[in-house]
């Protein structure tokens, strides 16, 4: 592989509005975000992706952007993202904004123009059909967030715009040059400003199939998943390496794409040496259990599921590419109460999550929150959620039967919200120290256990445990294995023990996660010649034989 400047760095995620909030509001912004880089830099980590900041109604919290060359006044202004780049460059750290361009706001002027004249220049933007029959006649497509992608075009009585997401998420015609041309130039915009690059949102959605119909309804509603669309859809690759060519590859620049549903044969044309984008997430864990039905069908992540999806999607990029690894992200429960068994969320399962993920091979992508053990939200009731796609959820829920209670109880668990709550700097339990005022989203009441304040005074805390796995990767001897070295698993995904060797000409190294709460014992290729870091120092070792407690883990050279 090609050597890049982003192999060996360690990326975090920011969700503005609830990181930190600088002016008393209750929402989190631009200069928040400025007066904790030091944190962050402490944290060790290097690239900051921070979720849409851009003009939006903020309808699904700025992933429907109505201005891409302005930031949300809530967010902050122009001089201060100007100085944010600065302040993160000269501690040698890079921005990443977000890239939302399958599509746009509702209020985005090239919406508003559509609206005025359908046939003109801006309804190409988007995809807006006639229909006689109020809709009946269009695609039977369910959009991502509920309800028919068709929406009426506001002022029209037979015209409807495709939404994929939600109603006020207008799709983009990616088959437009036109309106390629205006992401570009928007790209490079703010790749001259002096970003990093970007993170790209839901990129998988912007090739339509050539032929539109109706597919089998997968639910009462008559409608169909997306997904079918998606399958038939053929040759996304050519709109994203026309993108790479003309933004991100002359810039140099860091691109991390949200891919969904790839095609198998073609996920290594993502991201092999001159793949659409530097990387990709690797979501193998996050989809395990999922059904089309909705949340309320979905089942848990068990931990030989876990590795097993782990094994695989390091084995099929081996050599080829680099993932970004995630445990979780603003769409995501918190992965700490998601991947560890109920009753189970300790510092020692969160910590052994964390070893696993950190050393694996890729660039590892930790979420705000996920440093300090932030856990899901004890919902009580629908009023504390904001997210669209929990409300939807919810409705889906009563649809399928399911009482207010049970209802709500499914919503609480995989919740976007449980993620979105503001970070919790302080113990205190109106706002967590994350602002003076108000905060827009409750906060999570664990606060009291689980902070950054607290964290930094504990040496044995979880933040202090992601900040070592960051010095060993980063150690200039070991970095080299860390980051280009083999990963080879050392356990079969039914030992319920994610066990790996990184290794290189220079060094190897074990990793191990004992994932379940009983004692076990595995079998591993090479013996220890010195434990590196462990969440319990009580290792026992015989030979290549090796006995954890539950959730112990440790990173060793062997
Ligand atoms: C991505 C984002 C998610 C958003 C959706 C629509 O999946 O991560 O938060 O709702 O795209 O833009
Ligand atoms: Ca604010």
């Amino acid at each position: 592989m090609k050597k890049k400047w982003w192999h060996d760095k360690v990326a975090y995620q920011i969700y503005p509005k609830s990181f930190y909030d600088s002016n008393g509001d209750g929402i989190g912004d631009i200069q928040g975000i400025i007066r904790k880089l030091d944190y962050l830099k402490g944290l060790g980590v290097d690239i900051l992706w921070l979720s849409p900041i851009f003009c939006s109604p903020l309808a699904d919290q700025g992933y429907d952007i109505s201005d891409y060359y302005n930031i949300d006044p809530r967010f902050g202004t122009m001089e201060d993202m100007d100085e944010l780049i600065a302040e993160a460059k000269k501690r040698d750290m890079y921005i990443l904004m977000d890239l939302v361009v399958n599509h746009c706001s509702d209020e985005h002027q090239w919406f508003k123009e559509a609206i005025k004249n359908p046939d003109g220049k801006y309804g190409k933007y988007f995809y807006i059909r006639d229909s006689k029959e109020g809709g009946k006649d269009l695609p039977n497509w369910r959009s991502y967030f509920g309800g028919s992608v068709w929406e009426k075009l506001p002022g029209y009585e037979d015209k409807y715009y495709l939404h994929v997401f939600h109603k006020k998420q207008p799709d983009l015609n990616w088959e437009n040059t036109e309106v390629r041309e205006e992401v570009y130039k928007n790209i490079n915009w703010w790749l001259d400003k002096g970003l990093g690059g970007f993170r790209i949102d839901a990129i998988i959605n912007i090739k339509k199939p050539e032929v539109w119909h109706d597919y089998p309804a997968d639910r009462a509603d008559g409608m169909c998943s997306i997904q079918n669309m998606l399958a038939e859809a053929e040759g996304v690759g050519v709109f994203l390496t026309e993108m790479k060519d003309r933004t991100f590859k002359p810039h140099d620049s860091f691109s991390v794409g949200e891919v969904f549903d790839a095609k198998p044969e073609e996920v290594l044309n993502f991201i092999s040496d001159d793949g659409y984008f530097s990387s990709m997430f690797d979501f193998g864990t996050t989809i395990i259990g999922r059904s089309g039905k909705g949340w309320y069908d979905w089942g848990e992540c068990k931990p030989n599921q876990y590795i097993n999806a782990i094994y695989n999607s390091q084995n099929s990029v081996q050599d080829t590419g680099f993932l970004s690894n995630i445990i979780e992200n603003h769409d995501e429960p918190r992965g700490v109460s998601h991947y560890l068994p109920e009753g189970k969320c300790t510092d020692m399962g969160k910590k052994m999550l964390a070893a696993i993920t950190v050393m694996s091979r890729g660039i590892p992508f930790i979420y705000q929150g996920q440093e300090i053990g932030m856990e899901n939200m004890e919902f009580t009731s629908m009023e504390q959620i904001d997210d669209i796609s929990t409300i939807d959820e919810y409705q889906v829920c009563l649809d399928a039967g399911l009482s207010k209670e049970a209802a709500l109880k499914v919503c609480a668990k995989f919740s976007r919200d449980n993620a979105r709550t503001p970070m919790q700097w302080t113990e205190d339990i109106k706002t967590a120290g994350f602002t003076t005022g108000k905060p827009w989203l409750e906060v999570n009441q664990k606060c009291t256990r689980i902070n950054v304040e607290q964290e930094l005074k504990d040496d044995q805390s979880v933040f202090h445990f992601y900040q070592e796995l960051i010095k060993i990767r980063k150690n200039p001897e070991y970095k080299e294995t860390f980051v280009y070295g083999d990963f080879i698993p050392q356990t079969k995904p039914e030992e319920e023990v994610m066990a790996y060797i990184r290794k290189s000409e220079d060094y190897a190294f074990l990793v191990v996660g004992n994932m379940t709460d009983e004692e076990k014992t595995i079998n591993v290729s090479g013996e220890v010649k010195e434990i590196l870091l462990a969440n319990d120092n009580e290792v026992k070792i015989d030979g290549t034989e090796i006995t954890l407690k539950p959730f112990q883990s440790f990173v060793a050279r062997v």
